[in-house]
């Protein structure tokens, strides 16, 4: 089956090779995937070794089943799953890291749920209830970004979106964003939780619009900027900065994502489509910030519907 490793050699890391297909047993599923989506920490994998040479890349897969175990769901089925080495025809998927996926949602957009999806849900599900609340999320543009802005505004909050230039900013006020900014410097009312994606300067900006008591979850870090934070900014009413990370099992928030994209009310962009062979403009696109929203990789041609 085709598929995109990890090759340091290779231009942008990865190549389109042939391997074998994977085998699934126990409780595992084997998945035919017919869209997987690019998400930043796929490019920086890709070159940090994370995902070492020879390994399939990528996280986020739409498909259908093709062999499950006991628990599992029945050949034939729609679904969505976070699993390693996405970027193949077939993927071996934990039963618990997948959701089904209805016949009224697209497998393209399913595709592009699970790490941004999951990461924005997660993050601001830490930041406690919303509800009236002001909440500003950096990175506003971008996967984690789009969804971010959608979910936060569905739990009732004030939301601000900040974007790096006015026309990355396309869509985030029909998502729900009450304002639009591009950077922090306008922002004139201090926030109660900060959803932060971009790290460096603008995480520290945000630290010090937070509002005593509010909560910063810091999700990524695209800037690649240290943060360098004033004397005396942590010093005052306690407020906190927390780490995040996607771990565990994904297949409960993700069966909450599918179910908002059912009901129409978590509309899922793709900001470029294209077949798998095009991992290479998928990448420069996403690494040059003309993405809004996610990028999704087309791996089986002609699918059939199921
Ligand atoms: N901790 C976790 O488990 C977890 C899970 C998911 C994602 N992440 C991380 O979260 C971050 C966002 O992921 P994503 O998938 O949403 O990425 P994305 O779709 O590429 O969006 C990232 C956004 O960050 C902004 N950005 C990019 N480069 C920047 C730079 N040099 N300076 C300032 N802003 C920049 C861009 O907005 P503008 O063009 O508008 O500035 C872009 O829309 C990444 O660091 C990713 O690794 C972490």
């Amino acid at each position: 089956m085709h598929a995109l490793v990890v090759d340091p050699a290779a231009p942008g890391s990865v190549r389109l090779t042939e391997i074998p297909e994977p085998v699934a047993d126990g409780d595992d599923v084997l998945v035919e995937v017919w869209h997987a989506a690019l998400n930043y920490g796929d490019l920086n994998d890709a070159r940090s070794g994370r995902v070492p040479p020879g390994a399939v890349l990528g996280s986020d897969l739409a498909g259908v089943v093709l062999r499950s175990g006991p628990s599992g769901p029945a050949p034939g089925t729609k679904v969505v799953a976070l699993a390693r080495g996405a970027f193949a025809e077939q993927v071996v998927v934990d039963v618990g890291s997948l959701a089904e996926v209805p016949a009224s949602v697209d497998l393209a957009q399913a595709a592009a749920l699970p790490v941004a999806g999951v990461a924005a849900l997660r993050a601001l599900r830490a930041g406690g209830a919303v509800l009236g609340r002001r909440v500003l999320i950096t990175g506003a543009s971008g996967g984690v970004g789009r969804f971010a802005v959608r979910l936060a505004s569905i739990a009732g909050a004030y939301v601000i979106a900040s974007v790096g230039r006015p026309e990355r900013g396309a869509g985030l006020t029909e998502l729900g964003a009450d304002e639009v900014v591009v950077g922090l410097d306008d922002i004139d009312a201090p926030v109660d939780v900060v959803l932060d994606s971009v790290g460096g300067a603008q995480l520290v900006a945000a630290w010090q619009l937070l509002a005593p008591g509010g909560s910063l979850q810091s999700i990524g870090w695209t800037s690649g900027e240290p943060a360098v934070f004033p004397p005396y900014s942590t010093i005052g009413p306690p407020k906190s900065l927390t780490s995040f990370i996607n771990d565990g099992l994904f297949g409960d928030e993700l069966a909450d994502l599918v179910r908002l994209v059912e009901s129409g009310a978590l509309p899922v962009e793709l900001g470029w489509r294209g077949s798998l062979k095009r991992f290479a403009d998928a990448a420069e696109a996403l690494r040059g910030r003309r993405v809004n929203g996610k990028a999704v990789l087309d791996v089986v041609d002609n699918q059939p519907t199921p």
